[in-house]
């Protein structure tokens, strides 16, 4: 886009301008914090199963729908996240994200029954499919264009940071088995978030497709520091806002987009079926199985926390230079063969401490391998692939599909280790991981440095998944 020529502007214009960064960056940071929530969420249950479960006398099944009624609200968010974001806007949508985030962790931190707690998690989880629905969306459309990459991914990386701050506090509270205080450090920051996310300017392009160009121009000028650039901006979106979301009606005519829609669906199954969460849920009881005590359990799942945050690293600096399938190759790679490691050592009994620190080894380097490839690139690649007339609902859908694959594992993960053995249970993973590998290569494109528009034209002219970016 052609800006303001720097010789026209004003001192005080690039004064504007110049604040006017540091105002995106901070309210970017700021809806981000939804991810954190997020985390916080996945993370906490890890702790709170064991001592929950012995105080209510709960089975293996209630465990996992203690673990599954999240994902139930989450897919039911995912799915409605759409009509959301159109009708209340992304803003509310956020507030109505932090305050099921809130009420749902504190009738969590106060049940009384296994029922109830469900019922909480299910209201926690309808606030996360939301936000995962809702937060990339609100990001791309205040960011600036050269940062919007970088920015949706800050709030992948929010949330590993929200897992590990869960993961630190359940350690710090596992001696007690005080399953509430961990709840209550949950629900604490959503009240936070709450009355911050009023503090959100709302989208502009939310206001142009309300028809209020006057409130978008205002909210676009504070954002970009100068009122020709919001000008300029905003006659951009008013373009591309001519092409009208019709995903119902593609969905049912256009066999391109089916395309696109499955592959959406294809890459979420992929990233759920690696096994991360059966990590992120239930690493205590893994450890466990690999003779770890207690303590050692809590404190080396906040380490397995804290190798998810920094390995998002890789793929928030690397992605764009790499390019994403280089990435997801190497991460499905080392998962496969950690977790057939894992399952070898799980086989033998991992019974001297240099087997139960390869086997703490190998879980760090699954996750790491995720946290660098699969755990933010799918995301990215999900938004990348879908024409602009369908959109929100093919993203609303690879969403929901993530929900859904995570509720089927989460909910059955305990049962099939006790059916078949922890040994035999993370040789399936492994050899899905192996799988995963072989259909990355035939239906997943690369579109690193590939424009939206250039991926439509291929999808929509029937190009091969594979070859829809380089
Ligand atoms: C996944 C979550 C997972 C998290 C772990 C996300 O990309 O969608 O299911 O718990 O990564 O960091």
């Amino acid at each position: 886009m052609n800006k303001v020529p720097r010789e026209s502007l004003s001192s005080s214009d690039i004064s504007a301008i110049g604040k006017a960064r540091w105002r995106v960056l901070f309210v970017c940071i700021l809806a981000s914090l939804a991810g954190l929530m997020c985390g916080m969420d996945i993370g906490t249950i890890s702790g709170v199963l064991r001592p929950f479960g012995t105080q209510f006398h709960a089975s293996t099944v209630a465990l996992e729908w203690v673990v599954g009624g999240m994902l139930v609200g989450a897919t039911v968010g995912a799915l409605t996240g759409g009509r959301l974001v159109e009708h209340f806007g992304r803003k509310v949508t956020l507030i109505i994200a932090a305050a099921s985030f809130f009420f749902g962790a504190a009738g969590c931190a106060a049940s009384q029954s296994v029922m109830m707690m469900i019922l909480c998690r299910v209201v926690v989880g309808f606030g996360m499919g939301v936000s995962d629905f809702s937060t990339p969306l609100y990001l791309s459309e205040v960011a600036r264009t050269e940062q919007r990459g970088a920015m949706v991914s800050l709030y992948q990386l929010l949330k590993t940071i929200g897992i590990f701050l869960a993961f630190f506090s359940n350690s710090f509270f596992a001696s007690s088995g005080d399953w509430r205080s961990m709840l209550v450090v949950e629900a604490a920051p959503a009240i936070v978030f709450l009355v911050l996310f009023f503090f959100l300017p709302r989208s502009p392009r939310w206001l142009m497709m309300k028809g209020r160009e006057d409130d978008a121009l205002e909210v676009m000028t504070g954002l970009r520091g100068h009122v020709a650039h919001a000008e300029q901006e905003l006659a951009v979106v008013g373009e591309q806002l001519q092409t009208k979301e019709e995903g119902g009606k593609l969905l049912r005519t256009n066999r391109n987009y089916r395309r696109s829609v499955g592959l959406g669906m294809l890459l979420q199954i992929l990233q759920q079926f690696a096994g991360i969460n059966i990590i992120m849920y239930y690493a205590p009881h893994i450890l466990e199985a690999a003779h770890f005590s207690l303590k050692a359990q809590m404190w080396c799942t906040a380490l397995i926390g804290l190798v998810n945050v920094l390995m998002t690293f890789v793929a928030i600096g690397y992605s764009d230079r790499w390019g994403r399938k280089p990435i997801l190759y190497a991460g499905y790679i080392s998962m496969s063969v950690s977790m057939a490691v894992l399952a070898a050592l799980l086989w033998v009994g991992a019974s001297t401490l240099a087997l139960q620190l390869t086997a703490l080894l190998m879980i760090v380097i699954f996750v790491g391998g995720f946290a660098m490839s699969a755990g933010p690139l799918m995301w990215v690649l999900c938004a990348e692939i879908q024409p602009a007339g369908g959109r929100s609902l093919g993203i609303s859908i690879s969403t929901g599909t993530n929900m859904l694959s995570n509720l089927l594992i989460g909910t059955t993960f305990l049962s099939i280790m006790e059916l078949v053995g922890s040994a035999n249970t993370f040789w399936i993973f492994a050899s899905f991981n192996a799988l995963a590998v072989v259909l990355l290569y035939f239906f997943v494109p690369e579109t690193k440095d590939v424009s939206l528009d250039v991926i439509e034209k291929r999808l929509m002219s029937g190009v091969k998944l594979r070859h829809l970016g380089r």
